[in-house]
């Protein structure tokens, strides 16, 4: 999704600009630009120097090395496309019909025609079919009216005029903007979209997310819904959106929230899929300490009320997060025996089921920023408030990687999965720490309800005590397998996943994979399903991948691959390393483990498989077309 980075102070901005934008390439980005106000000629009012340009960020960094953009005060950007084509007039800043006023935006304008329409009837002529074009003129027009009135200095004209714009704007939304007339001013403001402050030394950077300010600064603000901040070179003025100001302390990042560094793996994706076994130690170092009492087994950031009384779960997520999210309902309804329903967060927001009493919502989000989830838990928070459910505030709980993000800001109750910053646009380590939260909440939920013996509860802690020692292991032959294997995909057009029970979500996850990164047509299903429908698809053209773990649908997924075989499919298997079969084509070997944590395991298959597929076709794997880390758009 776009990033957004601006800085003021004593350096050059355009090269800051261009190295926090560099950061930020993760979000995903078709288009970028940045804008600076050069003072070095003491022309008066500055100049303001606008860059744009198409595709990666080194088109934009070759324009500014040939053309300069010089200044100590920019904004930079790279644009995601929501509203018009990515090319260059698309791409960000936009700026006002003079060209004095220059804008950076994250996130969607929702009432954008609306605003364009009454500026084009009072004779604004549009450059851009973007929604954030709207915000530069009406900027413009706000500081004419200021400037009749006339008794601010052009820094205070400016916080004012993007304050005043921004109550005009609906939508989420993050800003960055700079005036020729106003050299000394950098204003930002957010709403529903993240943005941090930096504070460095005489300079200030902000930021869509943490990486862009590795190298600058440690000390962030991060800045609240509703807030417009002005930013001098002697400091920080923070509003709220009535100009009532406010003074907060700012807070200190953890290096892991900063280092976005690819060692010596080729691509990010790999290089966090063979972070998983680090994942899931330091998971259980923090989660699983020994000697912790009984009727609390894993160790998390919850007194004993939390867990009481809760009758019902519903689990609001979107993508990978939701596969994660449907092994713990698997976990919460079979082991701690607490019915729970998963929800698309985007169809949540508008299909609600009726309300019922005694429930424990819970959002999911590797980032803390997806919008749809963001907006699923406020819409049920305000739902419940007004039926005057009085612990509705202790009964919400976020899982998130990032503690600092919205969702935090949003919800009473956090469990931090600590996996470490992702950068990859496909999630995977990620994916692995909140599968451990979840079954973290199960045992804990388990415990105290007594739906399982304690010998059940120390049976599935000590077998996950043993994840990082497979994991380790299964890296080892599963990368060499994988990559052999993925030859066999260079012309397949169309995959099946087929799983069951706790392993039919990570079917779903790699059909999810392959789909994001190899750009290949993939489904998952439950097995059982194949004969409802979907085996009219199968010929010697597709190919079949099957989890088959050993437990109560073991026989049953083998019969339903049976099935598959028959019709010419090529197979397969993600099944213990002991199976007697000649079934599959090919076996992908899982350690003998419990089915109840083989999802833990049988994900690595399904991430490596899909790397070297892709891989293989020469794409750009850490950011597929289309798609962005943090989906900040509805
Ligand atoms: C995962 O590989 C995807 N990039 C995507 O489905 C992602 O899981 C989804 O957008 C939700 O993101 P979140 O966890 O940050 O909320």
């Amino acid at each position: 999704m776009c990033g957004i980075v601006a800085v003021i102070g004593s350096r050059q901005a355009a090269p800051l600009l261009l190295e926090g934008l560099k950061q930020l390439e993760y979000r995903g980005y078709d288009s970028s630009g940045l804008a600076t106000i050069d003072t070095t000629s003491n022309q008066i009012p500055s100049r303001l120097i606008c860059k744009r340009a198409k595709g990666k960020l080194l088109n934009l960094r070759n324009l500014v090395d040939t053309s300069g953009s010089p200044g100590r005060l920019g904004i930079g950007h790279t644009r995601w496309a929501t509203h018009g084509r990515p090319d260059e007039k698309n791409a960000h800043p936009q700026i006002d019909s003079a060209g004095n006023i220059a804008v950076v935006q994250n996130g969607i304008i929702e009432n954008h025609v609306l605003l364009r329409r009454s500026l084009e009837a009072e004779g604004v002529e549009f450059a851009s079919e973007t929604d954030t074009e709207v915000i530069p003129h009406l900027i413009s027009k706000e500081l004419k009216l200021l400037k009749q009135v006339g008794r601010k200095s052009s820094g205070a004209m400016l916080l004012e005029a993007v304050r005043r714009v921004s109550l005009k704007l609906n939508g989420a939304y993050a800003i960055a903007v700079i005036w020729n007339e106003a050299p000394d001013a950098l204003v930002v403001a957010r709403r529903k979209a993240p943005l941090l402050i930096g504070l460095g030394e005489g300079e200030f950077l902000c930021a869509s997310d943490t990486p862009a300010l590795a190298g600058f600064t440690r000390t962030i603000l991060p800045m609240q819904d509703g807030e417009v901040a002005l930013l001098t070179p002697l400091g920080i003025e923070l509003y709220d959106q009535h100009g009532d100001r406010q003074k907060r302390s700012p807070s200190v990042l953890r290096d892991s929230e900063q280092i976005v560094n690819k060692r010596n793996f080729r691509h990010f994706m790999l290089k966090e899929i063979y972070e998983q076994p680090e994942t899931a130690s330091l998971w259980i170092e923090r989660h699983l300490p020994e000697g912790l009492p009984s009727e609390s087994p894993v160790a998390l950031p919850f007194d004993a009320s939390f867990y009481k009384g809760v009758e019902k779960i519903e689990i609001l997520a979107c993508g990978t997060s939701r596969h994660a999210a449907m092994v713990g309902a698997y976990l919460l309804e079979q082991f701690s025996g607490i019915p729970t329903s998963v929800f698309y967060a985007s169809e949540f927001r508008y299909a609600a089921p009726p309300l019922s009493p005694h429930t424990l919502t819970i959002g999911v989000s590797q980032s803390g920023e997806t919008a749809d989830t963001l907006a699923a838990l406020s819409m049920e928070a305000k739902r419940r408030d007004s039926l005057g459910d009085p612990d509705y505030a202790s009964r919400q709980l976020g899982i998130t990687n990032r503690p600092e993000s919205s969702i935090s800001r949003q919800v009473t109750n956090i469990i931090d999965i600590g996996a470490g910053i992702e950068v990859g646009v496909a999630a995977t380590k990620t994916f692995l720490g909140q599968l451990l939260a979840f079954y973290g909440l199960a045992i804990n939920f388990a415990a105290k309800r007594k739906s399982r013996s304690d010998e059940e509860i120390k049976k599935l802690i000590e077998e996950i005590r043993t994840v990082p020692k497979h994991l380790t292991l299964m890296l080892e032959t599963h990368n060499e397998l994988s990559e052999e294997l993925s030859h066999q995909f260079s012309d397949t057009q169309d995959v099946i996943f087929l799983g069951r029970g706790i392993n039919y979500p990570i079917a779903l996850e790699g059909a999810l994979k392959l789909k994001e990164v190899s750009y290949i047509h993939a489904e998952g299903y439950p097995a059982g399903e194949m004969k409802h429908g979907p085996i009219a698809l199968l010929d010697h053209k597709v190919a079949v991948i099957s989890i088959a773990n050993q437990g109560i649908v073991f026989d049953k997924v083998l019969s339903n691959v049976q099935e598959a075989k028959a019709r010419e499919a090529r197979l397969i298997g993600v099944a213990p390393e002991t199976i007697e079969t000649e079934i599959f084509d090919s076996l992908m070997p899982l350690p003998v483990v419990s089915e109840l944590i083989s999802p833990l395991l049988s994900l690595i298959p399904m991430q490596l498989l899909s790397y070297h597929i892709a891989a293989n076709r020469g794409l750009d794997i850490d950011q597929p077309r289309n798609l962005a880390k943090t989906v900040t758009v509805e």
